[in-house]
């Protein structure tokens, strides 16, 4: 059985390997760029730990997994233009370092690339692995547009919210887990389990972005601090801080929803202060903690012996603790 590292290892060496030297360059340098710049590649390591958990050999898995860590990057080459974001990976985003015309196409070309990948893997599995695929890629794109649409409202709900990052976010994390299942030769029932603790640990995971987006290090989270405050994005910190909030702190805070004109660092700062005052972060943390149970108890009823899932029990640590 093969360790996270190693399985990290796996994909990165894969990644590396592909050649993006193809005319016209400025379709692919983009993409090259994006993939070079590394990232935590926590949705191929879970399609190929998902794949080993029922004795498939990674190989089996990894063309759907780059698939789904291509269409991934294509998702934040979109998404950092839609949230008019500048970094990421510590590095500029592709439509600043190139323009939001080359963002869209060469995301375009990723979205197809990533279908090409996809379909790398075994033709017992293949049209079972491409329906969960296209079903996961429309997810994405509905909690996309739930988070827009969320930007210009102060009223979204929790239960509103959390149905967004099921959708932007869980769902990715959730179908890359199941498609690895598929591959490796798991029942349906042992596939959806999985792809339910996908759903825990994606649901955990985006809460602990939208922390990390106030309260990270930029150097480690290589994305700017306070980015979602700017968008005003209805983030799990700002919708608590709403629900919590005295009349006072509360009127404070849709002042600054309703500025159309303000100074980026002030906002982030009286803003994040409100937040430090109502400690919304601790609910965060147990919102995460809520999510991540409800992971744990979906990993447990898969039918293969705990100390074969223990590699997953890990990485679902780990990304509750992560940093980046
Ligand atoms: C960023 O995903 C987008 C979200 C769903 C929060 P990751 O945090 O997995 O980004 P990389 O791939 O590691 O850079
Ligand atoms: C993550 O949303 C969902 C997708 C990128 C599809 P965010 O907008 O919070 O992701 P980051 O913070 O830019 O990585
Ligand atoms: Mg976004
Ligand atoms: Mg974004
Ligand atoms: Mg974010």
């Amino acid at each position: 059985m093969k360790s996270i590292e190693e399985i990290q290892q796996a994909v990165k060496s894969y990644l590396a390997s592909l050649d993006w030297h193809i005319a016209p360059v400025g379709l692919y340098e983009p993409i090259e760029y994006v993939l070079s710049l590394g990232g935590k590649r926590i949705r191929p390591t879970l399609s190929l730990m998902a794949c080993q958990l029922f004795g498939g050999k990674l190989e089996q898995a990894m063309g759907p997994a780059i698939g789904l860590e291509i269409f991934h990057n294509f998702s934040l080459l979109h998404d950092d233009v839609m949230d008019k974001a500048d970094m990421r990976r510590g590095h500029p985003t592709v439509h600043k370092k190139w323009n939001e015309n080359t963002a869209i196409l060469s995301g375009d070309a990723m979205l197809i690339k990533a279908y090409q990948f996809v379909s790398k893997c075994d033709d017992s599995v293949y049209r079972s692995v491409l329906d969960v695929v296209s079903a996961t890629c429309l997810g994405v794109c509905e909690g996309q547009q739930y988070d827009m649409e969320f930007e210009t409202r102060t009223d979204v709900s929790l239960p509103e919210y959390l149905e967004m990052i099921r959708l932007k976010t869980a769902v990715l994390l959730a179908g890359s887990l199941k498609v690895g299942a598929l591959c490796g030769g798991a029942s349906l029932q042992d596939a959806d389990l999985l792809y339910d603790f996908g759903i825990g640990v994606g649901l955990a995971f985006q809460i602990k972005d939208d922390w990390l987006d106030v309260y990270g290090d930029v150097a480690k989270f290589g994305k700017a601090i306070g980015g979602d405050i700017n968008c005003n994005k209805k983030t799990f910190l700002l919708i608590t801080a709403l629900e919590k909030a005295d009349a006072v702190s509360k009127a404070t805070l849709m002042e600054w929803l309703a500025k159309e004109k303000f100074d980026r660092a002030e906002k982030v700062k009286a803003v994040t202060a409100i937040y430090d005052k109502l400690d919304v972060g601790s609910d965060a943390e147990k919102a995460m903690r809520h999510h991540y149970e409800s992971a744990v108890a979906a990993l447990k009823r898969v039918s293969v012996s705990e100390e074969l899932k223990k590699p997953l029990y890990d990485l679902a640590d780990q990304l509750l603790y992560r940093e980046d």
